[in-house]
């Protein structure tokens, strides 16, 4: 008899999005006459910078004569796509980082779900809340907590964003072995000082533990003296990973690429206290289950980092960063507090009330959808996430309407 994994029974409900999804495709089928405005799940909606599109079809046209043809790459990524990364997002912006330091792949979302597979069950592992579900969810599947009781599973550490602490938890007050953090953050907005950061990197050298640092939304710092790595953070190469994406950064979210930065100084430890490196553990990891992002594509994120790349990506992050400023200073017109918006495409708006009833007034009466801040834990209740994700115009025209319903 096949068996399932009873963790899968533990799970809350379907996936965030998912489940955001259907509702929103009932209440269209129950009113096809609405154009319904989507500022919920982050998803971009302009096209790929130009210079990326030529590379692409270049790339593709390779594809297409035996003499140039590629099959299988290296699981880690091509090298071509790996110096460029190490020199342009860490060399020249002086953080020291190697090309075989980074595995490419198709998502950060894959990485960071992933990642955790790698560790002992029974380490304890500290989350925020607030947080991006993917982390708590995938730490339930592997068998890492108990059931959950009041929207919070046991075994977890959890980290709790509020406003006394603008949404940057604390430090545990026990020590953890896995530590979950994401900055520009993923629902909130909010972003951690290089002081802030320090804390992180200094907690998890004193307790032998390793930070899953989540960068996906470093292209929307706009703030010179905040950090936009976790390497910049001074002992991070010891204990820190750190997930990047090409999804928010340049409008690769259907095109999928990314790539994890896994320090080789990272260190694990075997039941007997023997050091293993981190870097070997992924590497064995990735090679066995991974196969890498396509060549086209890969020559595709090669392309962010050309002169011309690099221009089109500046003014992308431009154009959502404007639409942020506008939702956030409509909501605070309405008398809404607000945070994000500045360093971050994501506005976490205190909604004074049940989060899933402020997303469905939104929804029925505005035809706007927006994410449920309950959805991303217990300290989410009372807020919803307005993303900055859609052309000006959408985002115009769906603060007409909120302003109306509200
Ligand atoms: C979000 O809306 O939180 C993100 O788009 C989800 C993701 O990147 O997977």
């Amino acid at each position: 008899m096949i068996k399932i994994n009873e963790n899968y029974h533990k799970l809350q409900a379907s996936y965030l999005f998912s489940d955001i999804a259907k509702r929103v495709a009932a209440h269209q089928a129950s009113n096809p006459q609405q154009t319904i405005i989507k500022l919920g799940i982050g998803d971009v909606t302009r096209a790929l910078p130009a210079a990326c599109i030529k590379a692409f079809h270049a790339a593709v046209d390779e594809m297409a004569n035996d003499c140039s043809f590629r099959g299988y790459g290296p699981e880690q990524g091509y090298d071509f796509l790996r110096e460029a990364i190490a020199r342009e997002d860490y060399q020249a912006r002086g953080t020291n980082i190697e090309a075989d330091e980074i595995f490419v792949s198709d998502g950060a979302k894959c990485d960071s779900g992933n990642f955790q597979e790698i560790f002992s069950t029974d380490i304890t592992v500290a989350i925020p809340d607030p947080v991006y579900p993917v982390y708590v969810d995938t730490n339930v599947m592997a068998g890492r907590t108990g059931e959950a009781r009041d929207s919070r599973y046991e075994g977890l550490v959890y980290l709790d964003g509020n406003k006394q602490n603008g949404f940057i938890p604390d430090l545990p007050n026990e020590p953890v072995d896995l530590i979950y953090l994401c900055f520009p953050n993923n629902p909130t907005g909010a972003m951690a000082s290089k002081e802030q950061l320090q804390k992180w990197v200094d907690f998890a050298r004193e307790n032998k533990a390793l930070i899953l640092y989540d960068a996906a939304y470093e292209a929307f710092v706009q703030d010179q003296t905040l950090p936009r790595s976790i390497y910049q953070i001074t002992g991070a190469r010891e204990v820190a990973i750190e997930f990047r994406s090409f999804s928010k950064t340049a409008g690769f979210t259907g095109t999928r690429c990314a790539f994890t930065v896994v320090p080789k100084e990272c260190m694990a430890y075997t039941g007997g206290g023997d050091k293993v490196p981190v870097h070997s553990l992924w590497n064995r990891r990735h090679t066995t289950k991974f196969n890498s992002v396509s060549y086209p594509v890969q020559r595709t994120a090669q392309a962010v980092y050309s002169p011309e790349g690099k221009g089109q990506v500046k003014e992308l992050i431009s154009y959502y960063l404007n639409n942020a400023k506008h939702i956030r200073q409509q909501m605070e017109s309405l008398g809404y507090e607000c945070i994000g918006g500045e360093n971050s495409p994501y506005i976490w708006i205190d909604g004074r009330t049940d989060s899933w009833e402020f997303f469905d007034r939104l929804l029925n009466k505005a035809g706007v959808v927006c994410t449920p801040g309950a959805g991303f834990g217990k300290c989410g209740e009372g807020y919803i996430r307005i993303s900055a994700f859609n052309s000006l115009e959408n985002v115009q025209q769906a603060m007409v309407r909120i302003r109306k319903a509200l």
